[in-house]
């Protein structure tokens, strides 16, 4: 079976007021009733999957618990990292906590939207026979702007049905690279998802990145253990280097395929992407809490319990009502709000 691993450490600020570093995106419900977390947690669960391992920030470990009891029945093992080195080691202590052997391990960020979960999994099984072979999968999606906040994937040829070679991986290019790339046509963007098996995964570490894989190593043989819980030794973990995946390994190893899928995926990186993948209504707005919306067209309003948020007459706005803070931009302009971020901080 699949052993689903995940990755539940980013801090998220880019939905603020609602993600705050004690309580981050992928622990909220932004799109129906369960949270991305438990969206992910049943993304991948079923005959064809083993029970999950999760790799979070340690200062989350009973919310993260909390939810997933309420959704799938059990995990395998909840690892609580003691800091965030960035996924490269986060994806390392679960492919130790999997056993290390040749077991596939499908790797999830916890803050994504599937909407199409038949084609992820369907895409997937288009992947296993090259995985087995030892290839490290990632997904690739159709690109529509020129991110520069993404990896992006040049297609190369065919290897099997619907998969193929990374001809090139680029992590998070420049603007202008990004552009040709989109004009070019033949790029996906990595949607961070990734396939292989814990062995090559392991493999890959120790010719590329071998202080890292020393240090997972260490710190999980020092791990203290408490049921499921799993707590990495605090002083080995933070002698690996921090590194993503994508810069330790996928940019170098050398048999790395893609399989391009149409799965309604966002990374719901913004407000302004929350309103694109959400139903609006007749009016155009999304509206969601206790809102009362009078000759309001095409905003997204949000309040959260114990706040009423009250339009008349406005268009194309974000409004956001949460505890003691409330957000209102226009849309089109939700990436600003790193600078609230920042601003917050001085
Ligand atoms: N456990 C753990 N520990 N999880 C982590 C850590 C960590 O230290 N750092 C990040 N994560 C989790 C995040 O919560 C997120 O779910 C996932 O790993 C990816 O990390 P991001 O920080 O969101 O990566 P990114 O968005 O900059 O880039 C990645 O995702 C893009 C698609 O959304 C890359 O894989 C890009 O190539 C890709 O296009
Ligand atoms: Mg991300």
């Amino acid at each position: 079976p699949i052993i689903p691993v995940i990755l539940s450490g980013g801090s998220g600020t880019r939905l603020w007021p609602l993600s705050r570093p004690e309580r981050p995106k992928q622990l909220l419900s932004l799109t129906g009733e369960q949270t991305m977390l438990q969206l992910t947690a049943l993304r991948a669960a079923g005959e064809h999957f083993a029970l999950p391992i999760i790799v979070a920030n340690g200062a989350h470990a009973d919310q993260v618990e909390a939810q997933l009891a309420d959704v799938v029945t059990e995990v395998q093992a909840l690892i609580l990292e003691p800091a965030g080195r960035n996924t490269a080691p986060a994806i390392a202590l679960a492919a130790i906590a999997a056993g290390g052997g040749s077991d596939p391990i499908l790797v999830m960020p916890s803050d994504h939207v599937i909407a199409d979960v038949d084609a992820f999994h369907a895409a997937i099984q288009a992947a296993l026979p090259l995985v087995q072979e030892g290839w490290l999968v990632t997904f690739g999606i159709a690109p529509d702007a020129p991110e520069t906040g993404y990896g992006w994937i040049k297609v190369g040829e065919r290897l099997a049905e619907g998969v193929h070679r990374v001809a090139r991986f680029v992590e998070k290019p420049p603007r202008d690279k990004a552009e040709a790339m989109l004009a070019a046509g033949d790029h996906a963007w990595n949607g961070g998802i990734f396939l292989f098996r814990a062995d090559m995964y392991l493999g890959a570490l120790s010719v590329y990145a071998p202080d890292m894989l020393v240090a997972a190593q260490a710190a999980m043989d020092k791990a203290r253990r408490d049921g499921l819980r799993i707590w990495p030794d605090a002083e080995a973990f933070a002698k690996s280097p921090s590194d993503s995946i994508d810069y330790a390994v996928m940019e170098k190893a050398p048999r790395v395929a893609v399989v391009p899928v149409a799965m309604g995926w966002s990374d719901v990186g913004s407000w302004d992407a929350l309103y694109a993948i959400s139903e609006a209504d007749g009016d155009g707005n999304v509206c969601r809490g206790d809102v009362v919306a009078i000759d309001t067209v095409n905003c997204l309003v949000r309040s959260e319990p114990g706040k009423r948020v009250a339009l008349v007459g406005v268009s194309d706005l974000i409004v956001v009502a949460t505890g003691n803070d409330i957000l209102v931009l226009p849309r089109g302009r939700s990436q600003e709000i790193r600078k609230i971020v920042d601003a917050l901080k001085r």
